[in-house]
Order: C-alpha cells, then structure tokens, then sequence
C-alpha cells in the first residue's frame, strides 16, 4: 500500500487490508513515495478513524517505498495517479510495472479514481478515506 507520505491513507490501507486477510499467508505492509515522515506515527486523525472502526495502526512506522519492493511484493497497490507516477518511474522492467494498481480500481475499476489526500483537511476526509478504501480493501481480499 503506497501514499505520498506513509501517514495518512496507506497505513490505513494496510490495517484494513490486515483484518480482511490471513496475515499468516498474505504479507501486508505501506511505504510512501516520499521521506518526510520516515520512522513517524501514523498522522493522529488516521488513527483515530481506525480506532472508531477496530483497526489499530498505532504500531506503523513510516518508511519510504525503494526499489526493492518490486521484488518483495506481488501487488503494489498505489493511492492516486502521482503515486503511480512516482513508482512507475522507479520500476525497471514490465514485470515490475504490472505489480502497481491504481486501488480505487478495485471498486471502480477503469475510472482512474484518486483516494484523495486528506492531509491539509478536516476529519471528514479521514473518514471519506476510511470508507473508500474498506470496499477497495475488501474486494482485495475477497479475490486473494
Ligand atoms: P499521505 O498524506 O500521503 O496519505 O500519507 C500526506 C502526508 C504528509 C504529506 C503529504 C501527504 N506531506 O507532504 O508531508
């Protein structure tokens, strides 16, 4: 699960995608492109959107995506078009290029919908973002 900044939307992908699935099979970990908060917390309002619906995130750090991802991980699921912009622009072959999805897709899929940032708003994009991504994630889950 890869955001800009690993604190808002991609931890939160990775704690809901973690409840849906078997983590003893299925690996599930975020990254953002960016490194400005590597080794941070997950941004508070993040947290506290997960807490209201049982998804603890508080023990994420943030780390930034590298290259070695695209070989440790089978899907690269990226929030919004720059995302994929920035990861697509690391990838090295077209074996990599075809790990990285656009998730949104998942529930809408040919629409080339962004998970919007929610950093510099309120708390109802936090919760926007929650939603969005929990029927992503559980679409994700049902096909693995
Ligand atoms: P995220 O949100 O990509 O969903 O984690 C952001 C968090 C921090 C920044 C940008 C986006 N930032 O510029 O610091």
């Amino acid at each position: 699960m890869v955001c800009l900044g690993n604190i808002c939307r991609s931890p939160l992908a990775e704690g809901i995608l973690k409840s849906k699935v078997d983590t003893s099979k299925i690996f599930v970990d975020s990254a953002g492109t960016g490194h400005w908060h590597v080794g941070n917390e997950p941004d508070k309002r993040s947290i506290a959107v997960g807490k209201k619906y049982n998804i603890d995130i508080t023990n994420q750090r943030g780390r930034q995506f590298n290259v070695t991802d695209f070989e440790n991980f089978d899907l690269i699921y990226v929030m919004d078009n720059s995302n994929k912009e920035n990861v697509l622009a690391m990838a090295e072959n077209d074996f990599q290029r075809e790990k990285v999805k656009l998730i949104l897709d998942e529930i809408f899929p040919g629409e080339n919908v962004d998970v919007p940032d929610p950093y510099l708003g309120g708390t109802a994009g936090f919760e926007n973002v929650f939603k969005m991504l929990d029927e992503a994630c559980e679409q994700i889950a049902h096909r693995l």
